[in-house]
C-alpha cells in the first residue's frame, strides 16, 4: 500500500514516539513492583513522546500549528493547518502495565479533520486514514462490522472515573445499553475504541466529553472506514466538544435511539424524585 507524503509524516512520527512508550513501558513493569510507583515515571514518558512527536512533525511543516494535551495550543505561521495530538492515550493502562495505549495524531485543515493516524507499538498495529482515501491497519484496508442488530452488538465505552464525568447518567446509560446488546468493554484508550469500530471489532462505542485530542484521529478512521458520529442524541459531531456514538448507520442509530432512552429515563426519576422530595 503506497501511504500519501502527509500520512507517512504522520507515522513517521507515531511510530518513533510509540518506540520511546515501548522502552518506557518496559520500564514500567520493573518500576510497578518498587515503593515510590511509576506514576512520575508515565508522565515524564508521557512528555518525552510528545516531544518527540512535536519535533518531527514541526521538522517537517515548520509553519502548521499545534493542539497538544500537554502543551495545549502552540499557533502556528499556517492559520489552516494543525496537528491534533495525543502522545499517550490510554494513560492508565500503561501506568498498570496493560498493553492498550497509543499515540494519536490527526490532522485539521481549515477546521475540518482530514488525516488521522493512531499508533498502539505494544500490539505493533498502526492505523491510518486520510479524507477520501479509506481506513488502513497496517497494510489493509479496513472497514466498519456489517451486523445489524444490537443482539448482535458489541460496544466499547469511556466509564467516568474518580473526579470525572457524569457518574449518575452514565448508570442509566449502563442499564439501558447491557440489556439490548451482547456485551461492552471498556478498553481505557478512546482513540483505540475508535480504531476498533473503523476495523469492525466492535460495533459501536459512545463516550462523553472526551478531549479534541482523544478523538480527532479516530474520526477520520471510522468516517473512512464507513462509520457514521454524532453526539450522544444524534446532533451533528462536533470535535472540541468531544461528546462520540458511533457505528455503522444501522448500530449507530440504534444506540442513539437507546442513549435517547436513559436520558429520558433519568429525567422522569429525577422529576419523580423532585416532585416527591425524596433524594
Ligand atoms: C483517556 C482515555 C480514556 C477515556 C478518558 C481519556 P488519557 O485519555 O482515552 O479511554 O475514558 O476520558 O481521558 O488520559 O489516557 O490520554
Ligand atoms: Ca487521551
Ligand atoms: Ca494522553
Amino acid at each position: 500500500m503506497a501511504r500519501s507524503a502527509l500520512l507517512n509524516v504522520m507515522t513517521q512520527a507515531a511510530m518513533k514516539a510509540g518506540r520511546a512508550l515501548t522502552r518506557d513501558f518496559g520500564e514500567v513493569q520493573n518500576l510497578q513492583v518498587s515503593m515510590k510507583g511509576p506514576a512520575d515515571f508515565v508522565s515524564n514518558a508521557d512528555r518525552r513522546a510528545e516531544e518527540i512527536v512535536f519535533q518531527e512533525l514541526s521538522r517537517v511543516r515548520p509553519d502548521w500549528g499545534f493542539l497538544m494535551e500537554e502543551r495545549g495550543e502552540i499557533e502556528g505561521r499556517d492559520p489552516q493547518h494543525r496537528w491534533i495530538v495525543d502522545p499517550l492515550d490510554g494513560t492508565t493502562n500503561f501506568l498498570h502495565g496493560i498493553p492498550m495505549f497509543s499515540v494519536s495524531i490527526a490532522l485539521e485543515r481549515d477546521g475540518q479533520l482530514v488525516a488521522g493516524v493512531i499508533f498502539n507499538p505494544a500490539m505493533d498495529e498502526l492505523y491510518t486514514a486520510e479524507k477520501g482515501g479509506g481506513a488502513f491497519l497496517n497494510d489493509r484496508r479496513i472497514r466498519v462490522a456489517a451486523r445489524k442488530t444490537l443482539p448482535e452488538g458489541l460496544f466499547g465505552t469511556g466509564i467516568p472515573f474518580l473526579g470525572r464525568g457524569d457518574h449518575a447518567g452514565f448508570l442509566y446509560e449502563l442499564r439501558q445499553i447491557m440489556s439490548e446488546t451482547a456485551g461492552i468493554r471498556r478498553m481505557g484508550a478512546a482513540s483505540l475504541d475508535l480504531a476498533y469500530v473503523a476495523a469492525g471489532r466492535l460495533d459501536g462505542f459512545w463516550e462523553q466529553a472526551l478531549q479534541p485530542w482523544d478523538v480527532a484521529a479516530g474520526i477520520v478512521l471510522l468516517r473512512e472506514a464507513g462509520g457514521f458520529v454524532t453526539g450522544l442524541s444524534g446532533e451533528k459531531f462536533d470535535h472540541m466538544r468531544g461528546d462520540v456514538a458511533c457505528g455503522n448507520e444501522f448500530m449507530h442509530k440504534a444506540l442513539v435511539d437507546q442513549l435517547k432512552t436513559a436520558a429520558q429515563k433519568r429525567k422522569r426519576a429525577t422529576s419523580t424524585s423532585a416532585e416527591t422530595g425524596s433524594a
